[in-house]
């Protein structure tokens, strides 16, 4: 979707690179598998977050091959399942349970790797509608891990490919106005 469209459904209240309303989360992937360069890139992105104690608590298991892609398909739910089957890449965000802001770090190291991502004309979708303990074990993930979103990575396709109830969903979303999440010298 071109920036004009996205301007249709999403104005900023205060001026912020164009990047941040540009990014968002459609269904409809095209079955076209990504450059390694372009793939990687994202992940690059998510390296360079800031962490507590620089502890980079954040670990991407990738699935690309079919092989891999069909374990992923194994523990993901069906709604999901129903449109990220398409997805040439497919990756589930774990943290190390180590200090107290692993969770926090490593939303900041996906919220990197999506912008770099929109960035590049790449797609993402993240998904916590997955069976954690499942690809815990398909993926042999071991206990100090916590599991997050599995995320679809891939080039938008057009929305006729989706089911017709998904069709509807497939735009960008809108945010409650900035002056509602920012409170000033106490909670309001
Ligand atoms: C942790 C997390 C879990 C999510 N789980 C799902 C999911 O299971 N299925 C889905 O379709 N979207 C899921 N989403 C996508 C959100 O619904 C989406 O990011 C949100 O509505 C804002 O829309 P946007 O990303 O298009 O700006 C998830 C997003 C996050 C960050």
């Amino acid at each position: 979707m071109s920036e004009t469209e996205v301007n249709k459904y999403r104005q900023p209240d205060y001026d912020i690179d164009p990047i941040f309303i540009n990014r968002w989360s459609p269904r409809s992937f095209l079955e076209k598998e990504v450059p390694e360069k372009d793939l990687m890139s994202v992940f690059e992105a998510a390296r360079w977050a800031p962490s507590s104690m620089n502890k980079q608590p954040w670990r991407f298991i990738l699935a690309r091959t079919n092989e891999d892609r069909e374990k992923f398909h194994s523990f993901i739910m069906e709604g999901n399942l129903k449109w990220c089957e398409t997805a040439p890449a497919l990756a589930v965000i774990i943290s190390k349970k180590e200090g107290g802001s692993h969770a926090f770090d490593t939303g900041t190291a996906w919220g990197y790797l999506a912008l770099q991502a929109a960035q590049k004309g790449l797609a993402t979708h993240a998904m916590g509608g997955f069976h954690k303990d499942k690809a815990r074990e398909v993926l042999g993930i071991p206990e100090e891990y916590d599991l997050h979103a599995v995320i679809a990575i891939g080039y938008q396709g057009e929305k006729d490919q989706l089911t017709e109830d998904l069709q509807e969903r497939e735009q960008p979303s809108d945010r409650r106005p900035v002056k509602e999440s920012v409170m000033e010298g106490s909670f309001k």
